[in-house]
């Protein structure tokens, strides 16, 4: 998948500040996002919210994706252009949002419900989660990429939930997708050695069901095959001296 890009710290410093930039644009997303919500205003909402911050929006146009950013629904995994649905009462949210910054990339996801979700998807949020920050706990340098897919999957999987094997994780920073692939599960010790420099995004996305997914007519739109639930977060690290930085946290 070709060759890993180390950051400069000149670079992890504008990483570090387009992060911080979009932790809060998506941060305020969440907060507009509720019942009725008509989310055909997203794409122009994010583009004004880019532009107060300095930045733009990454996602419109990469390899043709139609849209400005990423909000999927319930079953629908990743990767839905908003469209004309209206936000309701009792869904789950997924957000991913990605940022260019001074030429460089951050990206960065998260789900939550609107109003009163179900004891279920509150679970699989909070699972989805914590996968997140099992996997990020990972991070040093020696340690290899295997070892991070390893400890998202036993976490789910200890659950009763699945994480999706088709769609991964990955470099990030100088492009929207850098290698290497982030897997979400596997085996430890197997994979790239983990190295000071590497910036990457690790984005579990853990389903109730079946591990399967399918993609829509749009030739975006990944849902889970079987119609159950799915969710998904998102962060930007990079690989620092002691361990690990997160620069998608506000
Ligand atoms: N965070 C998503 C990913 O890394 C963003 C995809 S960009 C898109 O897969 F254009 F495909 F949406
Ligand atoms: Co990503």
């Amino acid at each position: 998948m070709g060759k890993i890009i180390i950051k400069t710290d000149k670079e992890i410093d504008i990483l570090r500040e387009g992060g911080e930039r979009l932790a809060k644009i998506v941060k305020i997303l969440k907060d507009e996002i509720v019942d009725g919500y008509r989310t055909e205003k997203l794409d122009d909402r994010v583009e004004e919210l880019a532009k107060e911050f300095d930045a733009r929006p990454s996602f419109y146009g990469y390899r043709g994706y139609p849209a400005k950013v990423c909000l999927s629904l319930n079953n629908e995994v990743v990767h839905c252009p908003p469209g004309d649905r209206v936000i309701k009462d009792g869904d789950l949210v997924s957000l991913d949002f990605g940022l260019k910054y001074k030429g460089l990339y951050t990206d960065h996801a998260i789900s939550f419900g609107v109003g009163k979700i179900s004891g279920e998807a509150k679970k699989l949020i909070e699972v989805t989660k914590e996968c997140l920050y099992k996997g990020i706990d990972q991070i040093r340098s020696g340690n290899h990429i295997g070892d991070i897919g390893q400890a998202i999957q036993r976490h789910a999987e200890s659950f009763g939930f699945s994480l999706v094997r088709d769609l991964t994780g990955h470099g990030v920073g100088r492009q929207v997708h850098e290698p290497p692939q982030i897997f979400n599960f596997g085996r430890a010790g197997i994979g790239a050695v983990m190295k000071e420099g590497m910036v990457i995004a690790i984005e579990p996305m853990v389903n109730v069901g079946t591990w399967k997914i399918k993609q829509g007519k749009n030739g975006w739109s990944i849902t889970t095959e079987d119609g159950e639930l799915s969710a998904h977060f998102e962060h930007t690290i990079a690989v620092v001296e002691n361990g690990y930085e997160i620069l998608t946290e506000v």
